[in-house]
């Protein structure tokens, strides 16, 4: 007997938390590991955020809410969404789900049938293909370069359009790349999908963590034509340090909405009671430690990525927004050391033998730009100390001038 249902075969484990729990068991076995692995601010959740998830707890909110969320926290998104980013929409249109993931994963769920079509731009978060798969998508990945600041343009997506695309998703600040498009750009993308009908699944999680006093934007944003063709996701998870609470939400049709109310209905039902409020308060709290974290962000940016672009093989662009810097490796490949591994290891994919030996040898864990469709970079994410970057850039310096023998 098969044990294993064969809907499992066109997903794989996620890339990023398998090399965090690798990591995380050298760490306990005693080793001094540098990780720029996880996808999570290092920061602690605000005090005044957990001081409300306790509150909620004496008084006894440890019950059930609504699927879709308490009418509390939806009004707290509703107001977030006219505050932050000028669109207005009804209780109906909002879901709160068990983080910004389930929130997507519902959403494909409830809107492709099989053989639909989704467009992925790449590099892309590793997630997206495998909830499109699992919910009998086709992606459609459009590769983008450092050369076009791994951004898609109209043109590329005007390319990739065939009658059977149902989604197309924007990710900006992106995971990996952190490339966040400008107004311009994206109002560009919009000249494009505005006249179709395809759904714009505009994933804008990393929205608070952005840099150098650029605009978000996300395509909901530019008319109100496009904001009845876009689903928006968000969620409390980067902007407020609360991976753990396991928070996302949506706006959108009210359509979908309500069919995704079914399918969470019946898996997981309504996030946690407690996790909603705490996830009230910081949006309708104090945005002060926000900026606090995007500010030591930013300094890391800087400091990163001048010291990757300081090793001999290694390219790394400025990133506009997120956690992420995204080095080519690509001159490193062409190192005689490494050629050299390539034939000892027989491991086809380059930038994943690159972070083994990286991790395995000298202890630093990166996440390879293979699990997000780009083999020529690796993925660090400077949500560390920059004690801790210096030593692990260091390492990674060290490991370079090993391969170039
Ligand atoms: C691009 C992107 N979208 C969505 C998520 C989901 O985050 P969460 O489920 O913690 O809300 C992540 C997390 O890594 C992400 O990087």
């Amino acid at each position: 007997m098969k044990l294993v249902a064969k809907r499992l075969d066109v997903v794989e484990p996620s890339p990023t938390l398998a090399i965090t729990a690798k990591a995380n068991q050298l760490k306990a076995s005693g080793l001094d590991v540098v990780g720029f692995g996880a996808g999570e601010p290092d920061f602690d959740t605000p005090n005044h955020i957990k001081e409300a998830a306790k509150q909620a707890m004496d008084q006894g909110k440890t019950k059930y809410t609504p699927v879709s969320g308490t009418v509390n926290l939806r009004d707290a998104i509703i107001q977030k969404f006219k505050n932050d980013n000028g669109l207005v929409y009804e209780r109906n249109q909002i879901i709160v789900g068990t983080g910004g993931k389930q929130v997507l994963y519902n959403f494909f769920m409830a809107t492709l049938n099989p053989g639909d079509e989704v467009i992925i731009p790449a590099p892309y978060w590793v997630s997206y293909a495998d909830i499109v798969r699992l919910a009998e998508g086709i992606p459609v990945i459009v590769p983008t370069d450092i050369a076009s600041g791994f951004k898609i343009t109209a043109e590329q997506l005007e390319k990739a359009i065939t009658p059977k695309t149902k989604v197309f998703i924007f990710n900006s600040p992106s995971n990996p790349t952190g490339a966040a498009y400008t107004r311009k750009d994206v109002e560009k993308l919009v000249s494009v999908l505005e006249p179709k009908d395809i759904i714009t699944l505009s994933d804008d999680i990393y929205e608070k963590i952005i840099y150098d006093g650029l605009e978000f934007v996300n395509p909901a944003m530019i008319s109100g034509k496009m904001k009845e063709k876009t689903f928006v996701v968000n969620g409390v998870s980067k902007a407020y340090s609360m991976t753990g609470w396991r928070i996302g939400y949506a706006a959108g049709n009210a359509e979908i909405i309500k069919n995704m109310d079914t399918m969470q209905g019946q898996s997981t039902s309504n996030a946690s009671s407690i996790s909603q409020a705490a996830a009230e308060a910081a949006l309708l709290g104090d945005q002060k430690p926000v900026e606090e974290m995007r500010l030591a962000f930013d300094k890391r940016r800087k400091l990163i990525v001048s010291l990757l672009n300081e090793i001999p093989g290694v390219e790394c662009r400025m990133p506009e927004g997120a956690f992420y810097a995204f080095p080519y490796i690509t001159g490193v490949y062409d190192f005689d050391g490494f050629k050299k591994l390539v034939l000892e290891k027989k491991e086809k994919s380059l930038s994943k033998l690159f972070c083994d030996v990286l991790l395995d040898k000298y202890n630093v864990a990166a996440v390879p730009g293979v699990a997000f469709g780009d083999d020529k970079a690796i993925r660090l994410s400077y949500a560390l100390g920059e004690k801790d970057i210096e030593k692990g850039i260091s390492r990674i310096k060290q490991m370079i001038s090993d391969l170039k023998g």
